[in-house]
């Protein structure tokens, strides 16, 4: 039987971005909204499945990731914890987490990226159910500053550019990737680019030349925001605020997805509401278990 999906947060580097809000803590432990930045991207795994998740971290943040996140239990997941010394690209992943993986394929995503929209579980259910390599293509409205994805309309990807100044897609390339149980191989034979870290694309190239790295739009319905500048971050903030005021229900409430997945029980749900005591997060558990 074919091994089930993994799953990697790379919650490291240096978030010089937003110093000195960062000169002691991780990014991706600072709040978006009413809940810490990393519970996006791990809604995003759960959603699609995934219950074997690694969380890397640098060695100053990741006692502080473990304190928050625990084994996993309470949120009806397995939770493993590993060190990246140096921000030497996003590829290390892989590389640090090969025996985590164990010959499993995996979904990569990065701890500062936040997605949300209509289908999107189906999305990610669909790319983790696929073979080879998987990205994602997502319209932005200046794609020169990322790493830029053409496809055919089969899904089949044709080019891979880092930050062209003559894109051949309007497409970016989102902090999601799916790639089989070879990216640890593939991750380690990669060589530093120019400033001096491995790449995501490099990787994902790998697959391209092989003809199996095929992309997935998340069309207009769904958001992708970045977190690493004080701007984009206020503006994360108000984007969740916004949408759950609204419609009264939470975005990246990873208990809630655990329960609707059917990893926790009501009592279950309950007891680690009480154990959050009055924050409104707590709050909403009750009002869920109820
Ligand atoms: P970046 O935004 O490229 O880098 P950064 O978070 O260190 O921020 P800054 O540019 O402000 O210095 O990283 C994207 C995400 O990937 C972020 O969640 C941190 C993570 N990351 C690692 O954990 N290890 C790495 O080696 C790299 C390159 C990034």
């Amino acid at each position: 039987m074919a091994k089930s999906r993994k799953g990697i947060v790379l919650a490291g580097g240096s978030g010089t971005r937003l110093h000195p809000c960062t000169s002691s803590i991780s990014k991706q432990l600072l709040p978006v909204f009413d809940k810490p930045m990393i519970y996006y991207p791990l809604s995003v795994l759960m959603l699609g499945g995934m219950r074997e998740i690694l969380v890397i971290s640098t060695p100053r943040d990741l006692p502080r990731f473990k304190e928050l996140l625990g084994d996993g239990s309470a949120f009806g997941v397995e939770f493993t914890f590993a060190e990246q010394a140096n921000p030497e690209g996003l590829p290390q992943a892989f590389t640090i987490g090969e025996e985590f993986l164990a010959g499993s394929p995996s979904c990569l995503v990065l701890g500062d990226n936040l997605f949300y929209g209509a289908r999107l579980s189906e999305s990610v259910k669909s790319a983790a159910a696929a073979q080879g390599g998987t990205l994602f293509a997502y319209h932005v409205s200046d794609v020169r500053a990322y790493g830029v994805i053409e496809m055919d309309d089969a899904g089949q990807v044709l080019s891979l550019e880092e930050k062209p100044p003559h894109p051949r897609s309007g497409h970016a390339v989102p902090g999601i990737y799916f790639f089989d149980e070879r990216a640890p191989k593939f991750a380690a034979g990669l060589k530093p680019s120019k400033r001096g870290e491995t790449e995501i694309l490099e990787l994902a190239r790998c697959y391209l030349d092989e003809g199996s790295l095929r992309a997935e739009k998340f069309g207009r319905g769904t958001a992708w925001l970045d977190t690493g500048t004080a701007e984009s971050l206020l503006d994360a903030a108000s984007f969740v605020h916004a949408i759950q005021s609204r419609q009264g229900l939470m975005i990246a409430c990873l208990e809630e997805i655990a329960f609707h997945q059917g990893w926790l029980s009501k009592d279950q749900l309950a007891a680690r509401a009480n154990s959050l005591g009055k924050s409104f997060y707590g709050q909403y558990l009750r009002r869920i278990a109820e």
